[in-house]
């Protein structure tokens, strides 16, 4: 018989590089041919060349998730191979092939390198900061951006390796992006080193180059970019948000084979110069002039007499932590199509929207000018169209061909978010001749979803899409206008989002932005990492610059990492963060309980608003005080669950009674006896059904509104952000399935699939950003946020729902008279794959596959059964196991 240890991760992420952490987590999966299978006892056994360095010896538990490090202390720099064996019940033992991590600098005395800065002359900030005008889409980027835009440095120097190498680490980080090169090889990570809440965390990244030094003479060399730090970021699209200048920092760490060691720093012996890119910005785009390239700058006894000196800076390295998640990667390309407009210009197709950037080779002239300009749509007649609006969102890499013939070019320092791309300056196009590279952190798929509906199947893979292109480096609203870790939007969509990829490390890692980001008294801005320019939007001395159901992003995020993986370390990092933003709450809502008063974005978007007024705010106004105090019982509730986890029973006690307190307020306050509310929205109905607000004597009356509403709506959904994932289960846990699939296989708008008959291939930030009359309009065509119905999917017509955090306990009721002819869910879970699959026809077949350690219940047709882990088949109406 089979079993099996696989998918070893370390901290969650796989063979990592650059762990500074004193306990790293590991956990692993388990996979087995027999049925009821638990593991029984573990070993993990952690070595560097050989010699232990923790043996945990067989510990009797069934855990495989997240068990912490307790063997020597781990020195910096060096490869751990680590291995785990595995007993079951059955009495087989497996053990896992080896897997490593590599540490970081675990010491803070070993930075010896120096912050290195050009001291290059800036142009002035010119960007405007009128928000009320960037807002209104009066403003649009500017024809000249090298005007005012500031070229990328590279930097070089010469170091010998004078003997024999075992190991070298490159350790390396940025005020702005680089890119690293060892001689003629770049070894840096896409966009390095991503974007964090600079002054505080900064990460750092570590490279093996150990194969590319053998003794002689090396150039360490790098460009530096603009990147987060002072390119032209957010919506409002400023430069210099976190600091005046871009700087470079790295440590070469060399071990010779004699076991003495060498180090290599950032110094002021580093020399810089401009090149060939005049500006490189991740918005506006880049200007490549490829005359400009300082050819052999990365080779040894290049000449750099007019190279100038840099300037080195004491910034010190306490901000410094190693990379703790997936990097930046080319995740795959697409060869475009190509087409020829009405308006005759060439356009190349990706044929889905996605985010990355177009690599060219192509035929060219010295100083002749190719022009890459992005966007998400084309207009009505097919002619390009800028779908963003607003300062420096050009979206366009220029590129000036260096030499008569062959000319390549892929930029480096930017990303767009698109489908098409405008080529100018080519007599012809051919689709050969680019490449289209998506990129993203790297992150595991864990979902699949199949069904007998090819739209439902387009909505999950549009679904997927949007999550793809804006998980890179944060959580980001859109890959395009914005770029901005949006708590609220992530908030509404984690649920989803944990179902489709591998989200804890990558989250997490926000979640330590937003405890860096929280102000004394408790409020978390609206986006994470924040921005200084916010405060043109926000406005500059406002008291309270958080929103409702944006900032409980800080409890809803880390309880829904705890409810899909497990374990009780993300409520524990996060937990002082969580109180004191209820605390905040709680000082807001006073006695009464109820959120009414500050500014919060409400239900935001609700279709029928934004058609009536055309104004987001409107949406706000009209609905904030009860979204807000509905949001107040939802993260109550929660924090209820939390402190109990965490065995806190005072807290869980005071968060369960003020929950009571909120939810007889609002049923006092805001539901009439007959179950209606003062403002006629779908969502606040939802909102108050979902967090059980209403009043049992009430509830009837208050289905019945909601029922009407969606009736008078046209069997349309008119909900905003923040009611909308619950949209469907409100209906289904109110006796209303039938509706709540009527919604979600309407074709008429606003509803999920009349985006995908007309041709989506993400989610959108509007309903109707195509109108019905096929005009596009300047909105957001990659914004996950609606993409939020994508669990209630995997729960309700793959049935695949958790009992209990992790999926230790697993609920498997697919609702099988959804309407469907046959559905298949999977999720890849912490303890290996969960496979729900059924038809119809003569009854229904369904068939379960639980992963070891896990057992479950499946409940269909009214009646429940046990099953244990492994396969289970059975068959609608006589329900029989063949465990
Ligand atoms: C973003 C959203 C965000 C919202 C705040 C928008 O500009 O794109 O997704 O949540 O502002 O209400």
């Amino acid at each position: 018989m089979m079993y099996h240890i696989d998918d070893l991760t370390c901290n969650g992420l796989r063979r990592p590089k650059g762990i500074d952490e004193k306990s790293p987590l590991f956990s692993w999966k388990l996979s087995s041919d027999r049925n009821n299978t638990f593991q029984i006892a573990y070993r993990i056994v952690v070595k560097s060349s050989g010699a232990l360095a923790w043996d945990s010896g067989k510990v009797p538990e069934n855990r495989n998730i997240e068990i912490s490090y307790q063997g020597e202390s781990l020195r910096s720099g060096v490869y751990y191979q680590w291995q785990v064996e595995s007993w079951n019940n059955h009495g087989e033992t497996a053990k896992s092939a080896e897997s490593f991590f590599l540490t970081g600098i675990m010491d803070p005395a070993l930075w010896q390198a120096e912050w290195i800065e050009t001291g290059m002359a800036k142009k002035p900030l010119t960007d405007l900061t009128d928000a009320g005008a960037i807002l209104a889409g009066k403003v649009s980027s500017d024809d000249k951006p090298e005007a005012k835009m500031d070229p990328a440095a590279y930097l070089r120097k010469e170091f010998v390796v004078h003997k024999p190498v075992k190991q070298a680490l490159v350790y390396a980080a940025a005020h702005g992006i680089y890119e690293l090169r060892i001689d003629r090889t770049a070894v840096s990570n896409l966009l390095a080193p991503e974007y964090t809440s600079y002054a505080e965390h900064l990460e750092y990244q570590t490279y093996d180059v150990t194969a590319l030094l053998e003794p002689g003479v090396h150039v360490v060399s790098s460009i530096l970019a603009d990147g987060w730090y002072t390119g032209k970021i957010g919506l409002m699209g400023i430069g210099r948000q976190y600091g005046e200048t871009n700087a470079f920092f790295m440590q070469l760490e060399i071990l010779y084979e004699d076991d003495t060691r060498g180090r290599v720093i950032t110094d002021e012996f580093f020399k810089w110069s401009y090149g060939a890119y005049d500006y490189a910005d991740l918005f506006v785009g880049e200007y490549y002039d490829a005359r400009k390239e300082p050819d052999g700058y990365d080779i040894p006894g290049y000449d750099d007499m007019s190279w100038q000196p840099v300037q080195t800076r004491n910034y010190g390295s306490r901000m410094l932590k190693g990379q703790s998640v997936a990097p930046v990667s080319v995740l795959r390309t697409i060869t475009p199509a190509v087409r020829r407009t009405p308006k005759g210009e060439w356009v190349l197709d990706a044929g889905e929207n996605i985010v990355g950037y177009t690599a060219c080779s192509v035929t060219g002239t010295s100083g002749q000018e190719i022009g890459l300009e992005h966007s998400e749509v084309l207009d009505l007649q097919g002619n390009f169209l800028q779908n963003i609006l607003g300062q420096n969102k050009h979206q366009k890499d220029r590129f000036i061909c260096g030499a008569n013939g062959e000319n390549s070019y892929c930029p480096k320092f930017t990303f767009h978010g698109f489908r098409y791309v405008r080529v100018t300056g080519l007599a012809a196009v051919r689709a050969e001749d680019f490449i289209i590279h998506v990129i993203g952190s790297n992150l595991q798929r864990t979902g699949w979803f199949r069904t007998s509906d090819p739209k439902i199947n387009q909505l999950q893979e549009n679904i997927f899409r949007s999550q793809q292109g804006n998980m890179l480096a944060i959580p980001t609203d859109c890959p395009q206008r914005e770029r901005a870790g949006w708590t609220g939007d992530m908030q509404i969509y984690a649920p989803t989002a944990v179902f489709l990829m591998d989200m804890q490390a990558f989250l997490k890692r926000w979640l330590y932005d937003m405890r860096l980001e929280q102000l004394a008294d408790g409020q978390i801005p609206h986006v994470i990492p924040a921005i200084g320019s916010n405060k043109y939007i926000d406005g500059e001395d406002k008291e309270q610059i958080c929103s409702a159901g944006w900032a409980d992003a800080c409890v809803i995020v880390p309880y829904r990492l705890h409810r899909a993986y497990g374990g009780l370390q993300v409520l524990q990092d996060n937990y002082d963060m969580m109180k004191r933003w209820m605390a905040y709450v709680e000082a807001q809502t006073g006695e009464s309980c109820l959120w009414n008063r500050g500014f919060h974005f409400g239900d935001w978007l609700i279709p029928s608003i934004m058609q009536e007024t055309g104004d987001p705010m409107e949406t706000a106004e009209r609905t904030r005080e009860e979204v807000a105090t509905a949001m107040y019982a939802y993260t109550s509730g929660i924090m209820t669950d939390i402190a109990t986890a965490l065995g806190d029973v005072a807290a869980a006690e005071h968060y369960r009674k003020r929950n009571l307190r909120i939810r007889t307020a609002f049923s006092d306050t805001y539901v009439g006896a007959d179950g209606g509310m003062r403002h006629p929205y779908q969502g606040l109905y939802v909102l108050a059904l979902q967090m059980d607000l209403v009043d049992a004597a009430k509830k009837a009356g208050c289905i019945q509104h909601l029922v009407e509403l969606i009736h008078q709506a046209g069997d349309c959904l008119d909900c905003g952000f923040l009611s909308v994932p619950f949209l469907l289960d409100t209906l289904c846990e109110c006796g209303e399935q039938k509706l709540a699939y009527k919604l979600l296989y309407q074709e008429a708008p606003p509803s999920w699939l009349y985006a995908v008959n007309q041709g989506a291939t993400t989610i959108w930030e509007r309903w109707s950003a195509i109108l019905p009359d096929g005009t596009r309009t300047h909105s957001s065509y990659n914004h996950f946020a609606l993409g939020c119905v994508g669990d209630f999917m995997y729960r309700h017509i793959g049935g695949i729902r958790m009992e209990e955090p992790g999926y230790k306990k697993i609920r498997i009721e697919p609702d099988l008279d959804c309407g469907l002819d046959w559905a298949e869910g999977e999720l890849d879970s912490r303890y290996g794959k969960i496979k729900v699959s059924w038809s119809k026809g003569g009854g229904y077949a369904l068939s379960v596959s639980l992963p070891p350690n896990t057992s479950g219940v499946v409940a269909v047709n009214g009646r429940q059964i046990e099953i244990g882990n492994g396969i289970t088949l059975l068959r609608y109406n006589h329900l029989s196991s063949y465990c």
